[in-house]
């Protein structure tokens, strides 16, 4: 579902902390990993605000256009490519559209990426399929999902606390929600892993699987810009009761998933309490923990167009 609003899709988590998302050199490592440093033409599919197309535009030394692609009307009207400050010029623009019908002829790309766009489609393997058709041969579909529900698993120094009964409950709701909004066409929140299957059937030659080596560590008193993004985005999933999605949400995914309303409101009730608990320790200076995430980024090269040579007669 799309909106016009300023409040458009994946709004709550568009805030500052996805600035600090990737070591940058991480990225470049697999840039030259993937044989990418001579990429010119980038389509980010789903660019939402352009945080992901803004770090590619950092990393890929010869890039000179960089073209973005949402089906929501706000992010087209706000993203922002490139950094400002830019020394070299590259050319940016974003479409109105969505992956699973790009509009764009085929081979137009050097590369054609996505980030956290995939957990939300119903059916990967069309937009991958797309991707791959407006990628060049020999060009690389570059993807970055997450596996969401692996960070249930991350402690803190406020869920250290809790038995093991508790952690069964909150990886238990998160995966019911999970089964729910693959079962809506919502999308599947941990497609990371299954994307080397996907790659093979859209018919691309996985390159490179790799995690992202950055990770989100959060201790007193909280000082850098990267921890003080990451305190709002704690404030503020308490303020508006995100778990990580508001109660609406996450009834509707619970239900489908096969949740019954009792245990949903328990479950529910729960995990405000967890994010408020993490707030008072924010506050009070106890919070702390190793922040891990597993983010993946995955490469894959369309198949160069071999010329059949021809047959003298
Ligand atoms: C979590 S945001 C990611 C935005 C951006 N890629 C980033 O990482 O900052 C997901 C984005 O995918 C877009 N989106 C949702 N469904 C889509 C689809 N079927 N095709 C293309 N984009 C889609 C949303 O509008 C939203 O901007």
């Amino acid at each position: 579902m799309t909106t016009d609003s300023a409040s458009g899709h994946s709004a709550p988590f568009f805030g500052s902390q996805r600035d600090f998302w990737w070591n940058e050199d991480f990225v470049g490592l697999v840039v030259e990993r993937l044989g990418l440093t001579g990429t010119r033409s980038v389509l980010d599919v789903g660019c939402g605000l352009g945080h992901w197309s803004r770090v590619l535009s950092r990393v890929l030394p010869a890039v000179s256009e960089i073209t973005g692609i949402d089906p929501e009307g706000a992010w087209v009207r706000q993203a922002r490519l490139v950094d400002a400050d830019r020394g070299r010029p590259i050319q940016a623009s974003v479409d109105r559209g969505w992956g699973e019908r790009l509009p764009y002829p085929d081979a137009r790309f050097d590369l054609v990426t996505c980030q956290t766009v995939l957990i939300h489609v119903a059916d990967v393997p069309t937009v991958l399929r797309e991707m791959c058709r407006v990628v060049q041969p020999g060009g690389t579909v570059l993807v970055a999902e997450p596996n969401n529900l692996a960070g249930q698993l991350v402690r803190s120094s406020v869920s250290a606390q809790n038995d093991p009964e508790a952690l069964a409950s909150s990886i238990h709701f998160y995966a019911t929600c999970e089964a729910g909004k693959i079962k809506v066409g919502e999308g599947n929140t941990s497609v990371g892993d299954l994307l080397p299957g996907y790659f093979a059937e859209a018919g691309l030659d996985l390159v490179g699987c790799y995690l992202s080596d950055k990770s989100s560590p959060l201790w007193p008193p909280y000082s850098s810009p990267e921890q003080a993004a990451l305190v709002r985005a704690i404030e503020a999933a308490a303020e508006d009761e995100r778990c990580p999605w508001n109660r609406d949400e996450a009834r509707r995914y619970f239900l489908a998933g096969g949740g019954s309303e009792a245990a949903f409101a328990e479950a529910w009730s729960t995990r405000v309490r967890a994010v408020q608990a993490d707030l008072a320790a924010v506050q009070s200076g106890s919070f702390w923990s190793g922040g891990g995430q597993l983010m993946y980024l995955v490469g894959g090269q369309k198949r160069p167009t071999v010329k059949q040579p021809t047959t003298e007669s």
